[in-house]
């Protein structure tokens, strides 16, 4: 019996530890980076990025049908069950009404990573929109290998710092918009970030951090951080109130929220809710509104 991973949403098919046997079935190369922890359990080094990549591959091509999954070298490599966790909370949103959901994903970055999930299990279609050309290419990349994404899911250049003008047509409607924005205020605190990272994956704080899940500055990073960023979506989101259903967006910082719900309250939001997410030793919530 596989021990499980404690909080993950009761529908998210990481709740357990991973089945390496079935995984390397999926996708033979992982089986390079297997090694055996101290407690001789089969397991990778989480902190070597293609160790990380492989058991990626392995992951989409396990439970989500993808073939083909390349990102570029040193951008963000997204930890599957977390980006799950997002999904599957925002579509209880929806209650049992939760299949086949029109969704704008804010910044889909280079890996495509929420609609690769949304569309598998929802069957919902998707926008992703990113201010890098770099990310719109390589999502396009992983969209045309994969059958199950064509025709699912459209991207869009957003040329502006505007997170929904430029991207949500005239009339156009959106049953819900997610975001994993970026959270830093600079590229020294997001180097910061890194090392805090690694050493909550140690238990030990080391001094020159070895980036595992990667990162490029225009994904752990913007002006003001994750609290302008949010607040600004927040302000954004009214002009956009009668075509989305539901606002949401990760919040990582909880100190956050009291401003967020701040602005939300002068915007006379009318349903404001925030769901709490313990993936191992980190929590991270997401806020989610409607008007
Ligand atoms: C933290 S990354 C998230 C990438 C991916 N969704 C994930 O979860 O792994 C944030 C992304 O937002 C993009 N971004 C930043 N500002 C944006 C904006 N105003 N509109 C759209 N995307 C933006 C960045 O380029 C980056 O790809």
């Amino acid at each position: 019996m596989m021990s499980d991973k404690n909080n993950f949403h009761p529908r998210n098919r990481h709740r357990t530890q991973y089945d390496f046997k079935s995984l390397i079935k999926s996708y033979p190369p992982l089986r390079e980076f297997l090694m055996l922890n101290n407690h001789e359990i089969e397991t990778i080094d989480f902190f070597d990025p293609e160790a990380v990549i492989a058991l990626n591959k392995a992951l989409l091509k396990r439970y989500y049908n993808i073939d083909f999954w390349e990102i570029p070298k040193g951008y963000l490599c997204p930890p599957i069950p977390g980006r799950a966790d997002y999904i599957h909370y925002v579509a209880d949103l929806f209650g049992e009404e939760n299949k086949n959901l029109r969704c704008l994903d804010i910044g889909v970055g280079t890996s495509c990573i929420y609609p690769i999930i949304g569309v598998n299990e929802y069957q919902w279609t998707f926008v992703g929109s990113d201010i890098e050309s770099k990310a719109i290419e390589s999502s396009s990349e992983i969209i045309k290998n994969n059958k199950g994404l064509v025709g699912n899911v459209e991207l869009r250049l957003q040329k502006s710092l505007d997170i929904f003008k430029g991207i949500i047509k005239p009339k156009e409607k959106f049953d819900l918009t997610i975001c994993n924005p970026p959270f830093h205020k600079s590229a020294k605190e997001a180097e910061q970030g890194n090392i805090k990272k690694t050493s909550n994956l140690r238990g030990a704080v080391v001094a020159k951090p070895r980036l595992n899940f990667g990162g490029k500055n225009n994904e752990l990073w913007c002006p003001g951080g994750e609290l302008k960023f949010v607040n600004d979506m927040i302000y954004q989101s009214k002009d956009f109130a009668g075509q989305v259903k539901w606002y949401t967006t990760l919040v990582s910082k909880k100190e956050h929220l009291e401003k967020n719900y701040f602005h939300l309250d002068k915007l006379k939001a009318t349903e404001v809710k925030t769901i709490e997410m313990k993936q191992g030793n980190k929590i991270t919530r997401i806020l989610a509104w409607r008007f």
